[in-house]
């Protein structure tokens, strides 16, 4: 595995991080016994960076994750440990609240507490705002980060799904650095590389992680546009490069991504064990940048321009 520092910081993360969200199945005991083992076999295979949200597997998956850390607490010092918080999901209590966001200081402080007891740790390595809140106060958030920073539990702070001008308000507000911007960025979804969000990356040494790396093709994306016939034009040029490669066609969309300057770190969300340590071949290939273009207008269905 390789591993690289994440923003201008000094924290070095695994090139592949590995994504908690599915560890807790449908929370039945063999689900959660196969949540452990992909947690184990990520780290056997050299994944010392784990993602988590407070609200994947409405908790469960970050109980899971304490539980290993309560029977082998001496795994803690060898981890980054993320989690984010701000999508509140509807409120079962509540008939009246939607799902909604929130950045009030309030609720996440609340949800710092409730995601440091469930995953049996005294800090966050990072804490992430999970989806931009229309209503959020930047100063709020920067006062809410200044108290969870001095306060221990959270020694560094970043962002999810938030579009370059969001990132440039909360900036304005903070006094210290946001290390990461979680996004989606897959061969179907590329509005990262096209909405200004991977040059703000490069620009300001924040490192851009990519969830649902493989959407789009290995299983479908969040909001799949794709057509059939889109489909087997990518996986057409898939195959042949994988065939060039010598490696699977789900590997080359990886090394595609590992390919941008801007220092591309994919979140690995598989929970089978083979899936886990089979992605970090894509670190070892040599990709070119023939066939970057390549895979972009296969992606595309015609040249740029
Ligand atoms: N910030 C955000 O808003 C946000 C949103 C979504 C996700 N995330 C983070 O990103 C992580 C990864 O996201 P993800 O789990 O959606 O993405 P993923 O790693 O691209 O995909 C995981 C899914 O694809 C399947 N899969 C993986 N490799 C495959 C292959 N070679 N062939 C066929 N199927 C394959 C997995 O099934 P198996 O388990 O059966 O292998 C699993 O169902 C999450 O765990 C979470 O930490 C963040």
């Amino acid at each position: 595995m390789k591993h690289s520092k994440l923003g201008n910081s000094t924290i070095e993360s695994s090139r592949f991080i590995y994504g908690c969200m599915r560890i807790a199945g449908d929370n039945s005991t063999s689900d959660r016994s196969k949540g452990k083992r992909a947690i184990m076999t990520a780290l056997d295979a050299g994944y010392n960076h784990f993602d988590h949200a407070d609200i994947y597997g409405g908790g469960a998956s970050e109980s899971i994750f304490g539980e290993i850390l309560a029977e082998q607490p001496h795994l803690r010092e060898k981890m980054i440990i993320t989690s984010k918080a701000g999508i509140r999901p509807k409120n079962n209590d509540d008939s009246y609240a939607p799902t909604r966001y929130d950045f009030s200081q309030k609720y996440l402080l609340a949800s710092v507490e409730g995601s440091l007891k469930r995953l049996n740790t005294d800090h966050l390595d990072l804490f992430l705002l999970h989806r931009p809140d229309y209503l959020f106060d930047a100063n709020e958030v920067a006062e809410t980060f200044a108290l969870l920073k001095a306060s221990g539990k959270v020694k560094h702070f970043g962002v999810s799904n938030f579009k370059p001008s969001q990132v440039a308000l909360l900036k304005s507000a903070l006094s210290m650095p946001l290390l990461v911007n979680q996004v989606e960025i897959n061969i179907h979804n590329i509005d990262t590389l096209l909405d200004g969000t991977l040059d703000q990356c490069q620009q300001h040494g924040i490192t851009p992680i990519a969830w649902c790396p493989l959407g789009g093709v290995a299983y479908s994306a969040w909001g799949n546009t794709f057509s059939v016939e889109d489909e087997q034009r990518i996986e057409s040029e898939l195959n042949n490069q994988s065939k060039k490669y010598g490696c699977a066609p789900w590997q080359v969309i990886l090394a595609w991504l590992l390919q941008h300057p801007a220092n591309v770190f994919p979140i690995i969300g598989s929970t089978t064990p083979e899936r886990i340590i089979a992605a970090k071949q894509a670190l070892a290939i040599d990709y070119s940048r023939e066939d970057w273009y390549r895979l972009l207008e296969a992606r595309n269905g015609q040249a740029v321009p």
